[in-house]
């Protein structure tokens, strides 16, 4: 059967298990001194999860002819950092959480200092693997995607947003602000898989890059107000995180902020401007689609 007539289920499924084996292959084997350390960066980074970063890299690759040997890499690194993120946002100077992919967390697990260690380890294994393999045409390109990922992991990024998080807890914020926080803690890494992953295949015209950017941000900043909603609606067994949460903590989000309808009804809006953006692209971008109806249809 062609690539093209797999179901998006099967489809996925395929992406999840080939990340699963290039992630177990590129991570320090367990026995590798220091083995505590490797032992706890494969906890964080194996079975589990949805790989939602990985898929998203592997539908914009595919608008852009790339192979999937490159992509595997670019959504490697991506998801690396995303398993860092989780590590540290679980852990008590943060969101002091127990739970999370179904298991314990990895402080809980492991102590604290390893929490730590597995989230440094983590992020420099991101850069590395962009470092050493060869995935985009062009040297010029690859460094390109190197800033890309520093960008969005960074002080302007991800860690910028779980800065912006940790401060507004117990306070609220002007929409503008709650959008802005999200943007960063999660649209920005989310972005950065989209862009990464095209980046491995052929250039894109100057027509195509607003659109895959547009799409981009609709879907990252989706994905953070359906974690919001399902933190609110969702069970800790069906998350495999603890469930309720935010508002227990006081946290900021689109529920507390506009209502858990007007919160699914925004989900939906962004979800349409996701599809919009891909209007100009040909059936390439079929699986790009999907996962923005997966994103903001999802229930876990
Ligand atoms: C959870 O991310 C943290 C956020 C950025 C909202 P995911 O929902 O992608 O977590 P996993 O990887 O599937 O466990
Ligand atoms: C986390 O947001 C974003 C990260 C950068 C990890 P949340 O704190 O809402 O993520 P969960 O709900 O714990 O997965
Ligand atoms: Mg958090
Ligand atoms: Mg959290
Ligand atoms: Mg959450």
């Amino acid at each position: 059967m062609k690539e093209a007539e797999t179901g998006f289920g099967a489809w996925m499924g395929a992406i999840q298990a080939r990340m699963e084996a290039a992630l177990a292959r590129l991570l320090p084997q367990a026995q590798l001194a220091p083995a505590r350390l490797h032992e706890a960066m494969r906890y964080a980074a194996l079975e589990g999860g949805k790989r939602v970063r990985p898929l998203l890299a592997f539908a914009a690759g595919e608008l852009a002819d790339a192979s999937a040997e490159r992509i595997e890499i670019a959504a490697a690194a991506v998801e690396l950092i995303h398993a860092y993120s989780l590590v540290h946002d679980d852990l008590p100077c943060m969101d002091d959480d127990v739970l999370r992919r179904g298991k314990p967390t990895l402080h809980v697990e492991y102590d604290e200092a390893t929490a730590l260690l597995v989230g440094d380890a983590l992020q420099s294994l991101a850069f590395q693997l962009l470092a050493e393999h060869r995935i985009a045409d062009e040297a010029r390109t690859q460094l390109e995607m190197v800033k890309v990922l520093a960008l969005a992991a960074g002080s302007r990024g991800m860690a910028g947003g779980q800065q912006i998080d940790l401060e507004a807890t117990g306070c609220s914020l002007t929409l503008p602000e709650l959008e802005f926080m999200h943007i960063h803690k999660t649209g920005a890494l989310i972005r950065a898989a989209v862009l990464l992953g095209a980046a491995c295949g052929r250039e894109l015209q100057q027509n195509e890059k607003p659109g895959l950017d547009r799409y981009a941000k609709a879907v990252g900043l989706a994905f953070q107000v359906v974690d919001d909603v399902l933190d609110y609606d969702a069970s800790t067994a069906t998350l495999g995180k603890t469930a309720g949460k935010d508002s227990k903590q006081g946290k900021p989000t689109y529920v507390s902020a506009i209502g858990i309808a007007a919160a699914r009804r925004l989900a939906e809006e962004l979800r349409g401007q996701a599809h919009e953006a891909l209007k100009g692209f040909d059936a390439r971008s079929r699986r790009l689609g999907e996962l923005a109806d997966f994103i903001v249809l999802r229930k876990f």
